[in-house]
């Protein structure tokens, strides 16, 4: 394979994992402020972000790839309310779609049509990451402010519940 996508494949792991440590620390956030529901939605959150470190993970690993796991970043942003860490969350989306993208773009380049298809998964599911983190601050704007909405919102973010990733390798 090539080596610049062999080395982004590898760096994907440990942008993955740190995406689930931010989505930790996001949840962690929010039980301290007993909002009990968004802490659910960021802990499965980081859960997918631990699904998608280990898909790369296991993509490298069959491709015969050596995998180096480096440090993982701590998160260091602070949150002073209830929507911080939603912006936080969608503006780290984006610049996950445009590493995914970078990948992408490599792989074409070295017409690596193997791991574009494999890609494809993860092209799709930041379209619905960005468009859930987006949704997530349009409605706390719309209905958060009153504390009334911001019950009912925290109420269905505790519904939330885990599935597994559809990709399987
Ligand atoms: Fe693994 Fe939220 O992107």
């Amino acid at each position: 394979m090539n080596e610049q996508v062999a080395k982004l494949l590898n760096e994907q792991i440990n942008k993955e994992l740190y995406s689930a440590y931010l989505y930790l620390d996001i949840a962690n956030y929010y039980d301290e402020l007993d909002l009990d529901g968004y802490a659910n939605y960021y802990m499965i959150q980081a859960q997918e972000e631990r699904d998608h470190a280990l898909l790369f993970l296991k993509y490298m690993q069959i491709n015969g790839l050596k995998v180096t796991l480096e440090a993982i970043g701590k998160p260091d942003k602070t949150y002073a309310s209830v929507l911080d860490p939603l912006e936080v969350a969608a503006e780290h989306e984006r610049y996950v779609t445009a590493l995914i993208n970078n990948i992408y773009h490599e792989a074409h380049q070295a017409r690596d049509y193997r791991t574009m298809k494999f890609l494809d998964w993860f092209v799709d599911e930041q379209m619905e990451e960005e468009e859930n983190a987006d949704s997530m601050i349009s409605r706390y704007k719309l209905f958060g402010q009153d504390p009334k909405g911001l019950y009912l919102l925290d109420q269905e973010y505790a519904a939330r519940v885990y599935t597994a990733p559809s990709l399987v390798l």
